[in-house]
């Protein structure tokens, strides 16, 4: 790797949106916790402070030491990022009422400055602080202003130090692209080559030295960030890599056969293991979301440890852990409640004793996308809908039992077939069907019926956090309906969830 920036978090909600755009601009980036500066190396080409919740002047505000970077590399400050360095250095930062909230103008701009070249006066930024920089200590240039803050933006040439008032990296500060551009590329002197092509070279080579001739074991879910892991790992080391994937009987309807089929196209050496009973007989009678979830969760690690145990000398175990899940158990606010009950086999390097080698904890979901691109891995599996590890069990409400299971799959297979043969299902970020606990009245031909409810649901989403239904045609909806109903036995109504997350959440346990 041969140049880096390097981002401190206070704690921003946007942190992780800095960081993509610096990769956007083919730079890679780290993200630290403000309380832990990394060492400087000769990688490191200049370093971002986030911005932050907290306002500088809190007792409990968050407070880097900057003493081994100040100087030695640029730095660019951004909202709080750039008051915490105007304070240290002697300068007053006080709540006051000119703050800003939205969007607002550059109508003052240094144009000499690098940091803000090719950027025009006007240019529409960003703003959202509640505290604004009074007054700069000595040495400090006020380089932008808009109409009601003055210090939008500052240089201080002996510490090739910047700070901006607003936030670049937000799509609403128009030109907020070039200025990280100018930061990253002008000022800092980085090159812009990272991209999948060299992120796969590095790491191909990084494993092989990592991993020599040693066996590795990877489970295979069928989604896109284990199926990238497996192949990146079966360049790095060919057939020492054995991946399993376990059929644990609630996956949608042909989903294990089809995906044990294409993962043996792509040369992987897979192991299919067919556990359904043991995982239906383990939940027999077992109502609770939470311990549906646990039970899995275990069932899946008893059964993946004996499978491993089959292979001699295996030493590390593989995981597809991706960047967000690596940033947020460091994150300056701890590690995130909803994040960490989705990790349904947290406890298998542990229980495995094995070492633990993440090929992807680097890269953000739709970088992940890329590179399994470069691996030339099908769209069939890079498009895949995001599924729960524990499956249908989190979409049939109440106890589960083998006939409920194949119900639900013969529904949703209806729903998801419906959406791509009609050009929906890349528009939709997660789609499923959902089966409740209840029964209905209907009726059919002379009779009445009183038989099972389904619900359908499809979201738009970036990343799971929060989601937003979507309005599928109604034309659509009312087809897929009636297919559903005629087709499977036992559903006589089909509804569908026009709720939002919040505060609904996606799956409906
Ligand atoms: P919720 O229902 O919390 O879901 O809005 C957000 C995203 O996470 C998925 N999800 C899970 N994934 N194990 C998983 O691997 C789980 O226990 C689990 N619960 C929810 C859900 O499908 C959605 O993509």
């Amino acid at each position: 790797m041969q140049n880096k920036i390097i981002i401190l978090d206070f704690g921003s909600q946007y942190t992780q949106l800095i960081a993509r755009r610096v990769r956007e601009l083919n730079v890679y980036c780290e993200i630290h916790p403000f309380y832990h500066v990394p060492e400087l190396d000769e990688s490191v080409k200049g370093v971002v402070l986030s911005g932050s919740p907290s306002s500088v002047r809190d007792e409990k505000a968050p407070v880097p030491d900057l003493s081994k970077i100040e100087g030695q590399v640029p730095v660019l400050g951004i909202c709080y990022g750039a008051q915490h360095m105007a304070l240290a250095a002697g300068g007053a930062v006080e709540a006051s009422d000119s703050r800003e909230y939205g969007r607002a103008n550059l109508e003052f701009i240094n144009r000499e400055n690098p940091l803000f070249s090719e950027i025009e006066i006007g240019s529409q930024v960003w703003m959202s602080h509640g505290d604004t920089i009074m007054n700069l200590p000595q040495g400090f240039e006020i380089i932008a202003s808009t109409r009601d803050v003055k210090v939008a933006g500052y240089h201080v040439p002996e510490k090739q130090a910047y700070g901006i008032q607003f936030h670049p990296e937000v799509y609403h500060s128009i030109q907020g692209l070039q200025i990280l551009r100018n930061f990253v590329v002008d000022i800092c002197g980085c090159v812009q080559d990272w991209s999948p092509a060299s992120f796969v070279e590095d790491s191909v080579s990084q494993l092989k030295e990592q991993l020599g001739s040693d066996k590795v074991v990877l489970g295979l879910s069928g989604g896109v960030d284990s199926s990238v892991a497996a192949i990146l790992l079966h360049k790095a080391v060919g057939s020492n890599l054995t991946c399993i994937f376990v059929d644990n009987g609630l996956l949608r309807k042909n989903e294990f056969a089809l995906v044990l089929e294409s993962y043996k196209h792509m040369g992987l050496n897979v192991i299919g293991v067919d556990a359904r009973d043991r995982f239906l007989d383990e939940l027999a009678g077992v109502s609770d979301p939470e311990t549906k979830r646990k039970i899995i969760g275990r069932v899946f690690i008893e059964v993946f440890d004996e499978e491993a145990h089959k292979i001699q000398n295996v030493k590390w175990l593989a995981q597809g852990t991706i960047y967000p899940d690596v940033i947020e158990s460091v994150s300056v606010n701890g590690p995130s409640v909803t994040i960490k009950s989705h990790h349904n086999v947290g406890g298998l390097p542990e229980k495995m004793n094995l070492k633990v080698v993440e090929p992807l904890k680097l890269l953000f979901k739709d970088e992940v996308r890329r590179v399994g691109k470069e691996l030339q891995i099908s769209p069939t599996i890079l498009g895949r809908h995001p599924f729960p590890g524990p499956g249908l069990a989190i979409r049939i409400l109440g106890d589960i039992t083998a006939e409920k299971v194949s119900l639900l799959q013969e529904v949703d297979h209806i729903f998801i077939e419906g959406l791509k043969s009609n050009g929906l299902y890349d528009q939709v970020w997660q789609a499923g069907a959902m089966l409740l606990p209840i029964q209905s009245v209907g009726v059919m031909g002379d009779e009445r019926t009183y038989e099972r409810v389904v619900a359908l649901r499809a979201v738009q989403s970036t990343d799971g956090m929060t989601a937003d239904w979507v309005h599928l045609p109604y034309e659509f909806l009312s087809r897929i309906s009636n297919e559903i109903i005629n087709k499977v036995r036992g559903v006589n109504r089909v509804v569908y969830d026009i709720s939002s997350k919040p505060p609904a959440t996606i799956e409906w346990e």
